[in-house]
């Protein structure tokens, strides 16, 4: 065998045998590189009579050719295989089910006071707040409940110590503080909502000590008692999400509004289901959600207000009430027994909110 064929059984079986891309070029460099096998014999060929020269030359090439061609199709093999164990290795396989991810729910509390207050939003009030812990001044005695007067036990107060200075301090058992914080802060006109907690001593299906509720306030100088009906009924049909709802303003008594009202919502019971509206005169019940009236002028002179300039309507009404009736939930106390299971039932997923020109389902 010539010394060329024993170099190309060498070099052939050296580029079969690698094992991978860094150590087939390692095998290019050897051979073919400036120093290399096959290079080295190009640059013997100067040194030889010219005939030898010739077929000398011609045989390296051709061993040249076959070596390059080697290792081309070695490159190509192992750059497949290569390929090959990174597909085994990665491959998704896109029928298997999405890994879930736990997802919260939004509470019907938050839920609620999220859908009337875009309700009232679209309606021209804008959000008010003040605090949980009110002197007893802003939650009673300026909305015309005087001192000692029974109508502040209407209202089951949490009394707290009193201020250094003696100011009495309650937890708000109503919002309508705000109002009074609201009129003695701003000029009219005033339109405002005002969602927040409040607290009375209670404690059984529909009561807990902690509830929440709206409080609207709209003073200028010609607002009436029918601007007030207008604006409880289109609530009430965003709200319920009912156009043939049907509201009784029943005569009432607050310190603070007069001429007072109370707001039933005509309903059905029978069957042992809860259904408002589309019955004319088949509803045999009323349920009463809200309180409302005209600010007493005494309300409008305590906040620094000339009532004989201006006057207004207010309404309060508990959000738990109209989450319960709206939702169906029967008891009022789950609202706050924090039961994942009760979350996953009753809680939302973030959703639109109705507002009075479309509800959830527009
Ligand atoms: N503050 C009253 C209550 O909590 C509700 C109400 C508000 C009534 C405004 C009239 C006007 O019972």
């Amino acid at each position: 065998m010539s010394e060329l064929d024993t170099l190309r059984e060498d070099l052939i079986s050296a580029v079969d045998a690698a094992a991978d891309l860094k150590a087939l070029d390692a095998i290019r460099v050897e051979t073919l590189g400036r120093k290399g096998r096959i290079t080295g014999q190009m640059q013997s060929l100067g040194a030889m009579e010219p005939g030898a020269r010739k077929a000398m030359g011609k045989a390296l090439n051709v061993l040249k050719d076959e070596v390059v061609a080697a290792i081309d199709a070695r490159r190509t093999a192992l750059e497949d295989a290569e390929l090959d164990a990174r597909l085994a290795e990665e491959w998704v396989d896109v029928s298997l089910p999405a890994r879930s991810t736990p997802m919260g729910r939004i509470h019907p509390i938050s839920q609620t006071m999220e859908e009337v207050s875009a309700i009232f939003g679209d309606m021209g009030f804008v959000i008010a707040e003040g605090p949980d812990i009110e002197t007893d001044w802003h939650n009673f005695t300026a909305l015309n409940f005087p001192e000692g007067h029974p109508a502040r036990e209407m209202q089951d107060t949490f009394y707290l110590p009193p201020k250094d200075d003696g100011t009495k301090m309650v937890l708000r058992t109503h919002t309508s503080p705000v109002q009074v914080r609201t009129m003695m802060e701003q000029e009219p006109p005033i339109r405002i909502l005002v969602p927040g907690r409040t607290y009375r001593s209670d404690w059984d299906q529909t009561h807990t000590p902690m509830f929440h509720q709206f409080e609207g306030l709209v003073i200028d100088g010609s607002t009436h008692m029918g601007h007030l009906k207008g604006c409880l009924i289109d609530f009430c049909k965003a709200y319920f999400e009912i156009d043939t709802i049907k509201l009784n303003f029943r005569p009432s008594f607050f310190p603070f509004t007069e001429p007072s009202a109370e707001v039933d919502i005509a309903c059905n019971k029978k069957g042992g289901h809860l259904r408002f509206g589309h019955f004319d005169d088949e509803h045999d019940d009323w349920l009463e959600i809200l309180g409302c009236g005209m600010v007493h002028p005494n309300v409008l002179s305590n906040c620094g207000l000339d009532s004989s300039k201006y006057q207004g309507f207010a309404f309060g009404m508990g959000c738990e009430r109209i989450a319960m009736l709206k939702y169906g939930i029967p008891d009022g106390r789950s609202f706050f027994e924090t039961d994942v299971r009760w979350m996953k039932h009753y809680g939302f997923m973030p959703l639109d909110v109705p507002s009075v020109t479309g509800g959830l389902s527009s």
